[in-house]
This record gives C-alpha cells, sequence and structure tokens, in this order.
C-alpha cells in the first residue's frame, strides 16, 4: 500500500472536526481527507463526553477507508495511540504513558485523546473509519489535566503525527496488528498494574497482562486466570 495522500481543510472554528468529517464521508470524501480547527464550540469524545477546545491545542480528524474486516478496526485506536506516543517523545517530552484503548497521559494526565467512528455496508464491510484526536498540546484546558509545552510547535507536531500515521498505516494494512501490538506494549500499562474496567453493565478488576492479538485488554484476577475484556472505560487503581 502507498502512503496517505492527505488532503488538509483547514478552519478556524468548527462545533467538531468528527462531525464535519463524518459528513464528508458520507458524501464520499475520499482516504487521507483530514479536517483541522484552531478551535471547536462543540468537541467531543467518547460516550459523547466534552472535549474543551480551547486556541493553542491541535483539534483533527482523518477519514480513512482501510482495506479489511470489520472487526479489526478497534486496531486503529491503538494504533492512533503508538503514533501519538512515538511524536510527543520526538519532541524530547518524557512520562508518556497509553492507556487501553485510547487515552494518551503524560505524568499520568490526560494529555490526548481519540475517537475512532466508522461505517459498514448493509453486507458489513468497512466503508469508512473517521479517526477525530485531540491534543493538549499549548495548553490543558481541564483541571488535572496534561499538556505538551511551549517547546512542542503545534503546526510541527501535526506535520509529524500525519507523516508518521501514514507509515504506521501503510504497514498496519500490509503487515497487520503485530508490530502496533508490540509498540503499544512498550508504552503502556506496567505489567501487573491494578486496574478496575468499567463496562455498561459491570466492573471487571484485575491486573494487567498485555493485548491480545487483535488488540482486547487482558486482565489477570485473583484465581490466576485471563479475562479478555473488548471494550470500556480503564481506571488505574493501583501500582
Ligand atoms: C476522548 O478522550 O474521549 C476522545 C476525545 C477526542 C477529541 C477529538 S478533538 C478532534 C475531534 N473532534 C471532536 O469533536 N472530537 C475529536
Amino acid at each position: 500500500m502507498a502512503a496517505i495522500d492527505w488532503r488538509i481543510e483547514r478552519f478556524d472554528a468548527l462545533i467538531s472536526t468528527q462531525d464535519t468529517i463524518k459528513d464528508m464521508a458520507g458524501a464520499g470524501a475520499a482516504q487521507g481527507t483530514v479536517v483541522q480547527a484552531d478551535s471547536q464550540s462543540g468537541g467531543h469524545g467518547r460516550h459523547g463526553r466534552v472535549w474543551e477546545s480551547p486556541q493553542g491545542n491541535l483539534y483533527l480528524s482523518m477519514l480513512l477507508r482501510p482495506n479489511c474486516p470489520s472487526f479489526v478496526i478497534g486496531q486503529l485506536s491503538l494504533l492512533t495511540g503508538v503514533v501519538l506516543a512515538r511524536v510527543i517523545k520526538s519532541f524530547g517530552v518524557k512520562g508518556v504513558m497509553l492507556k487501553w484503548p485510547n487515552d494518551v497521559l503524560l505524568s499520568e494526565q490526560k494529555c490526548a485523546g481519540l475517537l475512532l467512528e466508522s461505517s459498514l455496508s448493509a453486507k458489513g464491510d468497512v466503508e469508512w473509519v473517521a479517526i477525530g484526536v485531540g491534543v493538549n498540546v499549548g495548553n490543558a484546558p481541564i483541571e488535572g489535566g496534561g499538556y505538551l509545552g511551549d517547546d512542542v510547535d503545534l503546526c510541527a507536531f501535526e506535520a509529524r503525527f500525519l507523516t508518521a500515521f501514514s507509515d504506521m498505516y501503510e504497514t498496519w494494512q500490509d503487515m497487520g496488528f503485530a508490530g502496533v501490538r508490540e509498540e503499544w506494549l512498550l508504552c503502556a500499562h506496567r505489567q501487573g498494574q491494578a486496574l478496575s474496567v468499567k463496562m455498561p453493565e459491570r466492573l471487571e478488576t484485575g491486573f494487567f497482562h498485555d493485548i491480545d492479538s487483535t488488540g482486547n485488554l487482558r486482565l489477570r484476577q485473583d484465581d490466576g486466570g485471563l479475562k479478555t475484556i473488548t471494550s470500556g472505560d480503564v481506571y488505574v487503581t493501583g501500582d
């Protein structure tokens, strides 16, 4: 597969880059379309949570049309996290950690989030995937949030991110998830870290073991068994 041919549409302000890219996806926009805004008035994340979006940070959404079965789409969240961690480190920023499935932490404070949404055809084929990325580069809009700091230039960060994303996406399309998994594990929770996972119907607790070959979280439980978690909100509850 070739590198992604990014076509970036820039806006001073939008309600949400994610809403805009989804409209464009439905209207047939090509893979590689990117919507970037300097600020958002209705930025949102998973479960409809507000994503505060003042000027000074990165807000963009990318449109992809991957050639893959629908059950692997979630791997793109992990892939995006790995790319963000790589780019943050490339600016000399220390203390980056990935929290399953899609948070990027800096010294345990969330500094970036990503939102993956997709559309399937009636036959179940993947039509498009929209990945929205918010990175606190110049400021932390909410108390307790992390940000990268004044030494990181926003335009340079965006350029490095899109180049690195294209490289890793190409490898993922050609070779599968193994390389992403390996790099994700190097940036993630320490093995044995106590986690709890909130799901709509229950709370699961255990100790971080790894992610499996498709990207699911695996927790070691008190009885020694492994529990596979396919979705949920993770909270770090101990060392
Ligand atoms: C999360 O942590 O729940 C995900 C946050 C994703 C925020 C980004 S900012 C750019 C894009 N536009 C949105 O409205 N959301 C995503």
